[in-house]
């Protein structure tokens, strides 16, 4: 399948998905969005009350702070895909259960699969647990990871900075590097293209006899 068909089909999946609880208070999925060549991902925690009434991820004050973040680095909204970890709105904006997690994982997999960016920026630490599971925010924020080939940058939830006035000029510090971060990942991936092609290595299968 087309990447752009492949984002469209995992969206219409996750409209009427009901692989976890979470389907049956939720009002409307929020599948996440951005263009299929998206380079740079931001991935949250899940659907807050506005994002449940609209079916599009960051509309409340959580998104308008990430708008203001993306504008200090001279990045638009239509730039970068947007999604989150969870697709369905946790009731009361709980925090995601293990097994909501679990059950939601493979369609952000996919979305990753599809739009095959360079950065991942990962908001909060359930987002950041899906690529760093043994990190802590607090030591690793501002810091990027090469994981599976792709740069995670881990960076807080912007709904913590606008309830936490301390943690408010760590993000927008954090933030004030990506486009360095993003450049040096670029570089990187690109020197990898360019080096000689060597042998592929045919993953090896275990012989029956
Ligand atoms: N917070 C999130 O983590 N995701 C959203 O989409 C909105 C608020
Ligand atoms: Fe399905 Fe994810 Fe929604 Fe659970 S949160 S119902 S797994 S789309």
């Amino acid at each position: 399948m087309q990447p752009e068909e492949e984002l469209k089909q995992i969206a219409k999946e996750v409209s009427v998905c009901t692989r976890c609880a979470l389907h049956h208070s939720r009002k409307l999925a929020v599948p996440g969005e951005g263009p299929v060549n998206a380079q740079v991902m931001f991935i949250g925690e899940g659907p807050g009350f506005h994002e449940n009434e609209q079916g599009r991820p960051f509309v409340g004050a959580a998104g308008k702070f990430l708008d203001e973040l993306l504008a200090s680095v001279n990045m638009k909204r239509s730039d970068v895909f947007i999604g989150n970890v969870v697709k369905c709105r946790p009731p009361g904006n709980r925090d995601p259960l293990p097994e909501e997690l679990e059950a939601c994982r493979e369609y952000l997999e996919r979305q990753i699969q599809a739009i095959n960016p360079k950065v991942i920026v990962t908001l909060g630490r359930y987002s950041m647990a899906h690529f760093l599971p043994n990190a802590k925010i607090s030591s690793v924020h501002g810091q990027a990871f090469k994981v599976r080939g792709r740069l995670v940058v881990a960076m807080y939830h912007p709904a913590a900075a606008l309830h936490q006035q301390s943690l408010r000029s760590t993000v927008e510090q954090d933030f004030a590097r990506l486009p360095e971060l993003i450049q040096q990942a670029s570089q990187a991936m690109q020197l990898e293209e360019e080096k000689p092609a060597e042998p592929r290595k045919e993953p090896k299968q275990l012989s029956l006899f």
